[in-house]
């Protein structure tokens, strides 16, 4: 038995565009998603986050949801186009109602809000005016930032700015795997940059809100898919496949973050694609502001080898997210579209992501070498074909997966790694991207028919973890 200690944070996640649905209602703006998701071909089965688990008109009972579990927090997305339809000017008072409600209710039931302000549902009007590509919207990011920060700063637990930005900028513009689509790389690095900034913009912003509001101000900072990457074999052309990769996934983010500079190898490996001429004097500045924590969103290693190597289908499309479109995408790595994503012959979900727990163990070990803040584990959890057995479902892979995952977090800060968190994906079978509805990561099972939930074994495995506080 190992046990969770008293303040470590035990939680679900869910995003906006994943789980709300109500996508035309009171006021809301149209995201990249929803549009996205008409583009044939995007998404599995031509599947839409318009319902969803219609949780903008089921929010109570799904908190009640929450309660049953006896979690200690929920971390959840704003929907920037239902805050602010288009993405400037004033907000939208009854989206904003709606967060506000929420948070109330969280309170009202004991759970911490742990509120992401972006979670890639970017206002469709700001990508037609260049989206993350452009540098106005890392302004337009602030200043909705500033607008949260009015009206919920002092009530929130912590605020993440951005969800893995790597997503937004290599899978939405680079591989076109997810919304807007795109396939330029040069705006896939400009994206990289302006998500950065936006960031640093909005702690500024979010800084100056929530200080002052109460004794324990809500804690700022941003979440990431930090991947532990490793070479397949130690020949030179795998190292520097990893090199490469690290360089793309991790790096580009931690560097800028944490060190105030982008790494030279990486500007130099992207040289075909961008001369980083979007970089203003100041800017790294920004970007570095101190922040209270960093979220890391673990679910796979990658092992990687460089060109000349066989790759199976499985572990390609691991490597491009490439998901459930059949349209055209391509891998999302400009600069490194030579390496390939190896195959260790263990365990995948199905996703067709490897499982290894001791990965979160190694980017654990490496954010704290890295000098980052508090860590939070901000999501971990699996898509497994679930069966329902007469109403219930045994889903003895996915408690196994979060168990595992969780023993090493717990075992980390025994170890004196300053984890602070643990927050399982997801509290509930959602719209999980390009993959639509064919994908279930809940913890609780969604009928998409009757939008009747039901927990998984896992849920009620969690729900007593939460009790005794002991793994
Ligand atoms: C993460 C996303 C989350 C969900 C999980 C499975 O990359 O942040 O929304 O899709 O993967």
């Amino acid at each position: 038995m190992t046990e969770v200690p008293p303040g470590f944070v035990l939680g679900v996640a869910t995003a906006a565009a994943q789980i709300e649905g109500a996508a035309d209602e009171d006021g809301k703006g149209r995201s990249i998603w929803d549009t996205f998701a008409r583009v044939p071909g995007a998404v599995r089965g031509g599947d839409t986050p318009d319902v969803a688990c219609d949780h903008y008109h089921r929010w109570r009972s799904d908190l009640d949801l929450l309660s049953w579990l006896g979690v200690d927090a929920y971390r959840f997305s704003i929907s920037w186009p239902r805050w602010q339809p288009g993405g400037s000017g004033s907000p939208n008072a009854a989206g904003v109602a709606f967060y506000d409600a929420l948070v109330d209710g969280l309170l009202e039931r004991g759970v911490q809000p742990w509120v992401t302000l972006y979670h890639w549902d970017l206002p469709r009007e700001l990508e037609d005016a260049g989206g993350w590509a452009a540098r106005d919207t890392a302004q337009r990011f602030a200043d909705y930032a500033a607008s949260v920060g009015d009206v919920l700063g002092d009530r929130l637990a912590g605020v993440a700015t951005l969800n893995e930005p790597w997503c937004s900028a290599f899978l939405g513009y680079s591989g076109g795997v997810h919304a807007p689509g795109a396939l330029d790389d040069a705006r896939a690095i400009g994206a990289v940059h302006h998500l950065l900034l936006g960031h640093g913009l909005a702690v500024d912003a979010l800084r100056a809100r929530t200080t002052s509001a109460r004794s324990t101000p809500a804690q700022l900072g941003i979440v990431l898919n930090v991947y532990p990457v490793e070479p397949a074999t130690d020949a030179p052309a795998d190292a520097d496949a990893a090199r490469r990769i690290d360089g793309l996934a991790n790096r580009i983010f931690l560097d800028p973050l944490l060190r105030g500079a982008y790494p030279d190898d990486v500007v130099a490996d992207l040289a075909d694609v961008s001369d980083f001429s979007h970089v203003r004097d100041g800017d790294l500045e920004v970007i570095s502001r101190p922040v209270d924590f960093l979220g890391e969103n673990y679910y796979s290693p990658y092992v990687v080898a460089g060109p000349g190597e066989e790759a199976d289908e499985a572990s390609r499309r691991a490597g491009d997210h490439a998901g459930g479109s059949t349209r055209t995408t391509r891998s999302p790595w400009p600069g490194a579209r030579d390496v390939v994503f190896a195959d260790r012959g263990r365990p995948r979900t199905q996703m067709g992501w490897e499982v290894e727990p001791a990965g979160l163990r190694r980017v654990l070990d490496r954010l704290v070498a890295y000098g980052a803040p508090a860590l939070y584990i901000t999501e971990n959890g699996a898509a497994y074909d679930d069966v329902v057995d007469d109403g219930e479902v045994h889903d003895a892979e996915r408690t196994a997966y979060v168990r595992d995952h969780l023993a090493v977090a717990l075992q980390a800060r025994a170890d004196g790694l300053d984890v602070r968190g643990y927050f399982l994906w997801s509290l509930m079978d959602n719209f999980e991207w390009s993959w639509g509805y064919s994908r279930r990561f809940g913890a609780v099972r969604v009928d998409y028919e009757t939008q009747e939930r039901t927990p998984k074994d896992s849920a009620h495995w969690y729900r007593e973890v939460a009790r005794s506080r002991q793994l």
